[in-house]
């Protein structure tokens, strides 16, 4: 188990050229920093990263596709080369290590099976190559003796030549070294916390996508890594084995305690899974914190909106101080304690946010926002309401004037009828209109 510390990281793909080699040309770090801009000859895909991920901890990389997830977890692999800063696992710099030296276990979308090996051989393949560190651990937890007495007569390379000769004979012919006694024992364990131990003797075309996925866990399971790196591996599930497979793989990795770096689109997937969660947009982080953390106090618009479904509400308001905000068709008074917040935007403009949570119907106020009701949608246990300012200068607010709302199921409303929609004046954010940081 390890920390992982992202500092100050910077990549870049060279722009691809008719007729030159697609080869990596490094970008300086000052250049990016003082210009902000790349040089013309690569593209800037990752800027500035830190990060810092605990011992242990399930930390969720979420943020819209190409926004740069992948890269940074294939950055962490050793599967691309970075261009600036650096690298930690535990105490150990790795930016220049090949990946296989990392001691890090990746998941992908695609499986990635092997599809000429059982799910035994495709979950020993790893350990059978890797260079026995997770054997020591299994020898102490197998009690020592019997490995080391069996091992110490014959060289590990004879063993292993023993081994793969009569791999493809009938069980009882078969060699079992020390080695692959050990192997067995590992997967065994491996395939049972997954649930595949039936499996084991089929191959990647007979199962599931959902045993697919279970398998390929398994596979980065067994090795026993320092730490673990998931990019979007549920994607190719149904919704409800999504579900199941989240919470499984939640719960093992509580079991097990190892470092995690998962890879999300997905802001659901996120907030139910990580510990904590960097929200990426454009190669940058955006804000890093725990989920309630993330909905109540986002850094930025880009956070609130992209935290939260359906998304915050955005609607620009003129300040009065020291607590009045205006809009042509409504106005409201904020408590107190944001007088000090307001104080420097009197006169001028902000960005009200409220989430479709916070809006209920009520009856008509000054404080109240009157809209029309374009779309309703009843789910059940509760509705959701796609509404607009009744008339409200289109050209402001989001492109097109309209806001939503999530109201009582049992509240019946109709189309095209005439609302009052309160706001639960503690739950607004407020966000510059320039800098679009949140107004604390
Ligand atoms: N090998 C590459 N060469 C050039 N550009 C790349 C390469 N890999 C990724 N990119 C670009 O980097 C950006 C981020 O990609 P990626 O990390 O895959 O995003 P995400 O995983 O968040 O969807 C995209 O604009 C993508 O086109
Ligand atoms: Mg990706």
């Amino acid at each position: 188990m390890a920390q992982v510390v992202i500092e100050n990281i910077y990549k870049s793909f060279p722009r691809r050229q008719e007729g030159k080699a697609n080869r990596l040309t490094p970008t300086s770090e000052e250049n990016l920093k003082e210009s902000g801009s790349e040089p013309s000859s690569a593209v800037s895909v990752l800027r500035r990263i830190n990060l810092a991920i605990h011992d242990g901890e399930f930390m969720v990389l979420v943020g819209p596709s190409g926004c740069g997830k992948s890269t940074l977890l294939r950055l962490i692999a050793g599967l691309e080369s970075i261009t600036g800063g650096n690298i930690w696992v535990g105490d150990r710099l790795i930016n220049d290590l090949p990946p296989k030296q990392r001691d890090i276990a990746m998941v992908f979308q695609s499986y990635a099976l092997y599809p000429h090996m059982t799910v035994y051989d495709n979950l020993a393949f790893g350990l059978r190559r890797s260079s026995g560190e997770w054997r020591a651990a299994a020898q102490e937890a197998a009690g020592a003796e019997s490995y080391t007495k069996t091992t110490t007569q014959r060289p590990l390379w004879a063993e292993r030549a023993l081994v793969g000769l009569t791999r493809s004979l009938p069980q009882g012919l078969q060699y079992w070294s020390a080695e692959e006694r050990a192997i067995a024992q590992r997967v065994a364990t491996v395939a049972q916390m997954l649930q595949i131990d039936a499996l084991l003797d089929r191959y990647p075309k007979q199962l599931s996508g959902g045993q697919k996925q279970r398998v390929a866990l398994g596979r980065a399971m067994a090795r026993d890594p320092q730490v673990f790196l998931m990019d979007e591996p549920l994607s190719n599930l149904d919704a409800k084995l999504r579900n199941e497979t989240r919470t499984q793989i939640v719960n093992l990795q509580r079991k097990l305690g190892t470092t995690t770096v998962y890879v999300t689109h997905d802001q659901t997937e996120a907030m139910t899974m990580g510990d904590r969660i960097a929200v990426m947009n454009a190669g940058q982080i955006q804000q890093i914190a725990s989920p309630l953390e993330l909905y109540n106090r986002p850094a930025n618009r880009f956070v609130a909106e992209f935290i939260g479904s359906p998304p915050m509400n955005f609607i620009p308001v003129q300040v009065k101080a020291p607590l009045l905000i205006q809009h042509p068709q409504f106005r409201m008074t904020l408590p107190e304690s944001w007088e000090a917040a307001l104080k420097p935007y009197d006169g001028r403009s902000l960005i009200l946010g409220i989430r479709p949570e916070h809006l209920s119907v009520s009856l008509p106020a000054p404080k109240n926002l009157p809209v029309q009701v374009n779309h309703i949608e009843a789910l059940g246990s509760e509705t959701f309401l796609t509404v607009s300012l009744t008339e409200s200068t289109s050209s402001e607010g989001r492109s097109d004037g309209l806001l939503q709302a999530r109201i009582e199921p049992d509240r019946t409303v109709t189309l095209g009828e005439t609302l009052w929609l309160s706001v639960a004046i503690d739950k607004i954010h407020l966000f510059d209109p320039k800098t679009t940081v949140r107004i604390a």
